[in-house]
């Protein structure tokens, strides 16, 4: 059996071979193109390339590209686990011309490697072409020898490849592999071609058009070829299953998976082992590359295929998270080609592990209100929208998540009524939000980033810029020009203002332009991811398009981001070292007062922890070392140390910022990161490092608040003050403080004992008060002690009771504590007297007289209490003559 990593090899060793430069999978999320949610097909980190507007210094190039499809032009996160050969995650092999060869050396290629290369028998191949293309017709019957009924002619949209809404497409061929007659389906174009028998194996795309925003297709510079492969598919195909999660690499997850959750992958078991499979490897590689989490676009698809994978695990009984301890497996297993899965392992179980315990909250709650919900649903029926949506918004179910569970029992959701309620809450949520009206939408962005092109970015090393007006976007909509007075988002063809990004906030400042107008900027967004919007207010003059201007970026505030900024990554390497490796960043915040810091540890750092980490950010700053800015690429920065690739484009530089020399006595750098913000010159620009402030933001999640320079130097002349002065009212010098301060708690604390012992003691009539005297009187021919006792509360009573009852031998207590105006009662009797009465009769005859009621406790001992203190002696009296009579 060839496994699947071998079969990798050999498709692209062919190629690599016929003069195809092997290029590295992209990461998932596509670089610089906002159409497209995640990579969907081989060919799309080369779109730029198929139209012209990029150049790669080789024409043939071949790839086993990492896809997702769920959400998005191709979605098929509902179809898995249920189907033979559907994935959220797939790999596709593919060979690629840029204008080089076309239909006829592709087909002669991917003949060879299918029936030499993987050995296929002839017998069992056929292949289809888009109706119209003869010659793809012909060339099959030429290059292959494939009789006419071989060649089928299609002519839907499944023989016209496009890789999304826009972009490059055209008419494609594809080869199917039959299983022969055992399995039920028919050849493609057939009623039965839904069926298992005869399966897809490779799709050769002709690219010869771009298809444009708003239906126009235009031909490309040059016909190109574009193939897709699926690997799970092939390799199914190679090692005689029918299944792809039959093939190897499926086959040690899913038993991983039974391992973890002690179900074994049977009956009703089996779809939800190979869902969890899936869905581990399309979570795993989107973190890796670094998608996290969310409620919205890529975060909350791959949310969506967590908790499905969640769902179906709490199906086979899991109720701990067990997914993240799937991950080191699927690493084992893939590392190797992918890498970045490897290197991302920590923070992928952490996220993992993270999510699971969040849904585990919900899921079972969840799961019950579904229960109740579909109790009387019958198949057919459909679940109301309003508890579809009821379980998104309340317990974070995805609607295909709600689907899914209904799915085994033929129950659908009622889809409008879901949406319904979702609008209805959007617009709740409109009605009290009062913007400013001013937002523009993003299709206004990406045209004037289309018109205008990137904006060229000049402030790394400078805070000045002169350049021209090149957009104006206010109200929502672009202008000609601005009037003094009024608000606006303004473009220029190059700018050294900062726009936020990797945490470090936008740039301030003023814009002078060459008319005399003054704009002032209070931030800078990045718009359709490449141009700079600088936000803010036109204070002086009116402005046109095409005027020139002298940016000012204010550089004072700007130093002090700087600094903040450059702390950021000395903290993040000190508390891997101090904590340990599987701190990850989760979120940062850089601006001029301060910075914040959001990293995974479990828990909250202790004092020891923050001074080592002060201490180690302290240490490289008196290094005062040169922030080292190299471009490199990215195999070269995980040597130098980086700590996270997330998402870089493999193979194109990286921008690598190293600070510091380590502490550990070895040649690295102290801290090494990827990072396009700005940064100091020498770490002893920031002068100083003091952390102010230390939270939890969510499970698994701590902040860390931190002040740098002046702001820093600020904080703790504040906090020194303070403790002069303490010292000062105490009158000792400060270094005498904590002594004074420990030495005043141990006296008070004597005080407390001191007092409570001589209250004690004037209550019993010690310590020579007047009460002392007054002995046991005789009433009713036993003795009492009857006291009012003043400042005691009704919990210090007993240790009076007691005594008396001690010094009497024989007769009854009774006490009334008197404290902040009420009273309270205790009654006790020496032992001899039980049977004969009772201290709760006796509580309860007196509590009257201070406006209270009840009381209890046994016979030998009661209390009760009453708001009127100034009565304590009438209860007394009332005691006395309950004795009497
Ligand atoms: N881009 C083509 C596909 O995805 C090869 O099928």
């Amino acid at each position: 059996m060839t496994a699947l990593r071998d079969i990798r090899r050999q498709f692209l060793d062919f190629f690599g071979k016929e003069g195809h430069e092997i290029v590295q999978s992209a990461p998932l999320v596509p670089q610089d193109d906002p159409t497209l949610l995640f990579v969907n097909a081989g060919m799309v980190p080369f779109k730029n390339v198929f139209t012209g507007a990029e150049r790669r210094d080789y024409s043939r190039a071949t790839s086993s590209q990492k896809c997702v499809r769920a959400g998005g032009k191709h979605n098929d996160l509902d179809n898995v686990g249920y189907t033979a050969r559907h994935h959220t995650f797939f790999e596709m092999l593919g060979n690629f011309s840029f204008g080089d060869y076309f239909k006829e050396q592709a087909i002669e290629f991917a003949w060879t490697m299918v029936t030499r290369e993987f050995a296929l028998p002839k017998d069992k191949l056929l292949v289809t072409v888009y109706s119209e293309d003869e010659e793809a017709a012909a060339l099959w019957r030429k290059i292959a020898g494939l009789p006419d009924e071989k060649i089928i002619r299609i002519s839907t949209s499944d023989n016209f490849w496009s890789m999304g809404d826009t972009g490059p497409c055209g008419p494609c061929s594809e080869i199917f592999f039959d299983h022969g007659p055992g399995i039920w389906g028919g050849p493609p174009g057939t009623p039965e071609e839904d069926g298992d028998r005869f399966i897809e194996i490779w799709n050769l795309v002709f690219m010869q058009y771009e298809q444009q925003p708003g239906g126009e297709r235009i031909n490309l510079p040059k016909p190109s070829i574009d193939t897709g492969m699926g690997l799970e598919r092939i390799a199914a195909v190679l090692q005689g299953v029918h299944n792809n999660y039959d093939v190897d690499l499926f086959k040690t997850l899913i038993s991983a998976s039974e391992e973890a959750l002690k179900v074994k992958a049977e009956g009703d078991a089996l779809a939800s082992h190979r869902v969890i499979a899936d869905h581990l490897r399309s979570t795993s590689f989107l973190i890796a590359d670094g998608v996290t989490p969310s409620n919205e676009g890529r975060g909350y698809v791959l949310r969506r295929i967590m908790r499905r994978a969640m769902r179906h695990a709490h199906l086979l009984g899991a109720n701990e998270p067990v997914l993240f301890g799937l991950a080191k497996t699927l690493s084992d297993e893939m590392g190797e080609a992918f890498p970045e899965l490897p290197r991302a392992l920590p923070a992928i179980e952490e996220t993992l592990r993270g999510e699971e315990e969040r849904f585990q909250r919900t899921l079972g709650r969840g799961l019950t209100l579904l229960e109740e919900a579909t109790a009387d649903l019958k198949e057919g029926d459909a679940l109301p929208g309003e508890t579809a949506f009821k379980l998104y918004d309340t317990y974070g179910f995805p609607l295909d998540l709600t689907e899914d569970a209904l799915r085994t029992r033929g129950l659908s959701v009622d889809q409008a009524g879901f949406d319904a309620a979702m609008e209805r809450q959007r617009s709740d949520a409109r009605a009290s939000w009062s913007g400013s009206g001013q937002a523009a939408p993003e299709a206004l962005w990406f045209a004037v980033r289309d018109r205008l092109g990137a904006t060229e970015f000049t402030g790394y090393q400078s805070h000045d810029g002169q350049s021209k007006l090149t957009a104006i976007v206010a109200d929502g909509a672009e202008q000609s020009d601005l009037k003094e007075g009024a608000g606006a988002e303004l473009i220029f063809k190059a700018t050294p203002f900062y726009a936020e990004g990797g945490g470090q906030i936008g740039d301030a400042g003023v814009i002078n332009f060459d008319t005399g107008a003054v704009f002032t900027v209070t931030d800078v967004q990045k718009r359709a991811g490449e141009i700079y919007a600088h936000i803010g207010v036109l204070e002086r003059g009116a402005i046109k398009l095409d005027n020139s201007a002298a940016l000012k970026v204010d550089a004072e505030r700007r130093t002090k981001v700087r600094s903040n900024h450059s702390a950021t990554h000395l903290l993040h390497a000190a508390l891997r070292d101090v904590l340990g490796p599987h701190v990850t960043q989760k979120g940062s915040y850089v601006g001029p007062d301060r910075l914040r810091f959001d990293f995974s540890h479990a828990k909250a750092l202790s004092e020891d922890e923050t001074q080592a980490i002060e201490a180690q950010v302290n240490a490289v700053i008196r290094q005062n070392a040169d922030a080292k800015i190299a471009e490199m690429t990215p195999d070269k920065a995980i040597e130098a140390g980086a700590l996270a690739l997330f998402g870089e484009k493999y193979g194109d530089t990286v921008r690598v910022l190293a600070m510091g020399d380590s502490l550990n006595d070895d040649d690295k750098a102290y801290s090494v990161e990827l990072c396009g913000g700005i940064h100091v010159d020498r770490t002893g620009d920031i002068a100083l490092f003091k952390i102010v402030g230390e939270s939890s933001v969510s499970s698994g999640v701590r902040r860390l608040e931190a002040l740098t320079g002046e702001a820093a130097r600020q904080w703790l002349e504040t906090e020194a003050n303070k403790a002069k002065t303490a010292a000062l009212s105490l009158k000792v010098p400060t270094h005498e403080l904590v002594d004074r301060v420990a030495a005043l708690q141990a006296e008070r604390k004597t005080l407390e004992r001191q007092l409570a012992e001589a209250k004690k003691q004037l209550a019993m009539g010690g310590g020579g008060g007047a009460a002392a005297q007054a002995g046991p009187e005789e009433v009713g021919g036993v003795k009492l002690i009857a006291r009012v006792v003043e400042g005691v509360g009704g919990k210090d009573l007993r240790g009076l009771v007691d005594e008396a009852r001690k010094q009497m031998g024989s007769g009854v207590a009774a006490f009334v504590g008197v404290n902040e105006g009420k009273a309270a009662l205790a009654v006790g009797l020496t032992d001899d007297l039980v049977g004969a009465m009772s201290a709760v009769d006796l509580v309860r005859a007196a509590v009257g007289a201070v406006g209270g009621k009840g009381g209890g406790g046994r016979p030998d001992f009661a209390q009760a209490g009453g708001p009127d203190g100034s009565k304590a002696e009438d209860a007394l009296a009332a005691i006395r003559t309950a004795l009497a009579g």
